[in-house]
């Protein structure tokens, strides 16, 4: 997570990065947790998919915003 850009990035799988708004598209809360499949928002519990962003539960029914990311060895780019 990176909260002063409201980006996250999740790894679902190892060397397979994806990145997304942090802003829960239900009401706006910054997303808190982050697991293999999921990401977490804490105000009303929205699960999104880590690979898409798509809500697969809780109240939010809009995907989190994709936010385009590079990899490197040592470092991640977003924009
Ligand atoms: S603001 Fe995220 S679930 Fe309600």
């Amino acid at each position: 997570m990176i909260a002063d850009t409201e980006t996250v990035i999740t790894q679902p799988a190892a060397g397979e990065y994806f990145g997304f708004s942090s802003i829960c598209t239900h009401q706006g809360c910054p997303v808190a947790t982050v697991t293999a499949e999921h990401i977490i928002c804490p105000c009303h519990s929205s699960h999104y998919d880590t690979r898409t962003g798509e809500p697969v539960a809780g109240p939010a029914d809009q995907p989190l915003t994709p936010r385009s990311i590079t990899v490197t060895e040592t470092e991640v780019e977003y924009s």
